[in-house]
């Protein structure tokens, strides 16, 4: 059994740190990341979403008094985790289901929780980006009405900082070492 979603409080401190800690090891467990890559303190750093952004979770327990078993952040129009939404656009970030929940449908509740936030927000559209190599979040996201988007799709180069440079997508060969990013959309029906 387990709670509803809900939104973590900046002040729930071991809550975020749980979060953190669940984030990093859902990316490293499917060899999303390596213990060295720069973005793994970012996974790691709920506190930041929570206090930028809208941090969810999802708790073992009826009333949400176990274990987290998985997040996502709804990020909204101003917030410095924007990366690819625009004019009032929300963009969801940084799902993670723990390892040993997967397959039960907390990563599609923990997303619809977050579209039905962003919808009640007044939301026009949601964006995302995902991995190449995210396929259970692509069959996740395409089940729940997000559509390929190919014009979202964006190439980065990540820095040694944990920042990234976004590096043209037209034109030539990305450089060495660059990931494409794969864009998705959703729209809620007027
Ligand atoms: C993506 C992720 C959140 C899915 O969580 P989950 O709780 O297992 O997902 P659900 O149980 O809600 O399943 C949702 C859909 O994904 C599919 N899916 C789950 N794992 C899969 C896998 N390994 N391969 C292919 N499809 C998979 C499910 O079959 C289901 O589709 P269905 O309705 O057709 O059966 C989880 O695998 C994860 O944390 N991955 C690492 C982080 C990541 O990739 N995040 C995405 C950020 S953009």
């Amino acid at each position: 059994m387990t709670s509803a979603v809900r939104a973590i409080t900046p002040e729930e401190k071991s809550r975020l740190q749980e979060i953190g800690e669940l984030t990093a090891l859902a990316y490293l467990a499917d060899g999303l990341v390596d213990h060295a890559h720069p973005y793994l303190p970012q996974l790691r750093d709920a506190a930041a979403r929570a206090a930028g952004a809208e941090l969810l979770a999802m708790m073992d327990g009826e009333r949400g008094e176990g274990s987290i078993v998985g997040t996502i952040t709804l990020v909204p129009p101003g917030s410095p985790f924007i990366e690819l939404a625009e004019d009032g656009e929300y963009e969801l970030r940084m799902l993670a289901v723990s390892p040993i929940e997967r397959g039960r449908g907390i990563g599609r509740l923990l997303t619809q929780a977050a579209m039905d936030r962003a919808v009640e927000q007044g939301a026009p559209r949601i964006v995302l980006s995902t991995m190449e190599t995210m396929h259970a979040a692509h069959r996740l996201y395409e089940h729940m009405g997000f559509r390929r988007r190919e014009e979202l799709d964006w190439v980065v180069v990540d820095n040694a900082d944990g920042s990234v440079t976004r590096v043209p997508l037209e034109g030539g060969e990305p450089p060495a070492g660059a990931v494409r990013l794969l864009g998705y959309a959703w729209e809620p029906a007027h």
